[in-house]
């Protein structure tokens, strides 16, 4: 009888870690997250999945814990014993890390020195291999040293979560080379989804249409409009974070689509798609804008095509069209959503806040 395998991933809860879950429980993984205690459920994106520990049919498990505290990652490690961990918590909003800076290099670079610490102990002590994936970002390569950007391509990060984004990266490749670790770093461009947080740009704009369309918003307030964005879709990304652990050897990989849209762009296909003009509705608050801004991002996937076989199955408009739709359904409107029930489902919150 084949063993189990088993994962551990930090940021479960988020967009990313709910998709990695249902991809890992459809390749037959236990599949272990850390969550953090917060005073209201935060489990809405995975609840789907959740099944009373209790019952034999229990794959999913989840650990409350947090990338500031070390000594309890390194106990969910021992008690789990996993082969593969997906480093995906985070606070990753960056504009939200020129308010909290601290928070954010605490959580993103030394969380992650913290649960490497923990993996090269935990493997020279047992023996035991654990495959590590690193929740890169494009945000690295911020005031772009070339176009596009490819694995080659220098950082030059322009905030405090890219700058903790790049200390993660480089403390991951010095394990690596340091302490014999399979450990990968996924450079990821942005994806989006149902399931993105309300207050990045894509899903604000998104919720905000639907919500013109069902009356309950009148204006949309945002920030820059000329940033560009390599933007793909989520679910597509996640496979590639999986098959970077299941390569022969560590490396380290761009994700992209290898298109950039500007801010514009994403709008004018959002609004058109329930025909309406987007300069109707949309207005400028400089509360939005950040000390310094990552003019351009379009990155070159040509490896991870190569040498995963990975390959995105959804194109800039049809990812504007599947969010729109997912959000439209939230708010009672059935446009033709095509993204499956589940998506309607884990993001059909009702908060009306839009606290961004
Ligand atoms: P997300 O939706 O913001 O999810 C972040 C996750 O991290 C949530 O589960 C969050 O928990 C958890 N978290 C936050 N602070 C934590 C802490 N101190 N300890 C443990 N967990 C913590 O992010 P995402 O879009 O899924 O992105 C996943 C990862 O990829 C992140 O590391 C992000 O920086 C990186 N990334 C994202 C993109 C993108 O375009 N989405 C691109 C490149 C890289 P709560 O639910 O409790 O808040
Ligand atoms: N969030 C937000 N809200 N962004 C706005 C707004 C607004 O009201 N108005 C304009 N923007 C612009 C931002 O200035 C930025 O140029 C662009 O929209 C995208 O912003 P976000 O959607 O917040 O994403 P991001 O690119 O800053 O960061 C995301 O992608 C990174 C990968 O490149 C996050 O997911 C990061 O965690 C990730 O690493």
């Amino acid at each position: 009888m084949s063993q189990t395998k088993i994962a551990i991933i930090t940021g479960i809860t988020g967009q990313d870690g709910s998709y990695l879950s249902e991809f890992l429980l459809s390749q037959n993984y236990e599949v272990h997250g850390i969550i953090r205690r917060t005073s209201t459920f935060n489990t809405d994106r995975i609840d789907h999945m959740y099944v009373d520990p209790h019952s034999p049919d229990a794959k999913l498990f989840l650990h409350y814990g947090d990338l500031t505290d070390g000594t309890t990652l390194r106990r969910i490690l021992e008690e789990v014993k996993p082969i593969e961990i997906y480093n995906l918590g985070s606070q990753s909003h960056v504009r939200v890390s020129f308010d909290s800076p601290e928070y954010t290099v605490d959580s993103v670079g030394m969380g992650t020195l913290r649960l490497l610490e923990a993996v090269r102990d935990y493997q020279q002590r047992t023996g035991i291999e654990v495959k590590f994936y690193q929740a890169g970002s494009s945000e690295m390569f911020g005031k772009v040293q070339a176009v596009p950007q490819s694995e080659t391509t220098p950082f030059y990060p322009r905030s405090p979560y890219a700058c903790a984004k790049v200390y993660a990266h480089w403390q991951t490749i010095n394990y690596r080379e340091s302490y014999d670790l399979f450990a990968c770093n996924g450079i990821l461009f942005n994806h989006e989804s149902p399931r993105r947080g309300e207050t990045f740009v894509t899903r604000k704009i998104t919720r905000a249409v639907a919500r013109i369309v069902a009356g309950q918003q009148k204006k949309l307030f945002l920030g820059n409009l000329d940033a560009k964005r390599d933007w793909g879709y989520a679910k597509d990304y996640v496979k590639a974070m999986w098959l970077m652990l299941q390569q022969d050897r560590p490396d380290d990989y761009v994700v992209a689509t290898g298109e950039t849209h500007s801010i514009k762009d994403f709008l004018e296909l959002a609004f058109s798609h329930v025909n309406l003009d987007w300069q109707d509705y949309v207005a400028f608050d400089e509360r939005y804008l950040r000390p310094t801004e990552v003019d351009l991002l379009i990155g070159d996937p040509a490896k991870s095509e190569e040498k995963l076989g990975w390959k995105r199955s959804v194109d800039f408009p049809g990812l504007v069209q599947l969010m729109v739709n997912a959000d439209l359904a939230a708010v009672g409107i059935s446009n033709g959503n095509q993204d499956g029930s589940e998506d309607f489902a884990v993001m059909n919150r009702s908060s009306a806040a839009t606290v961004d």
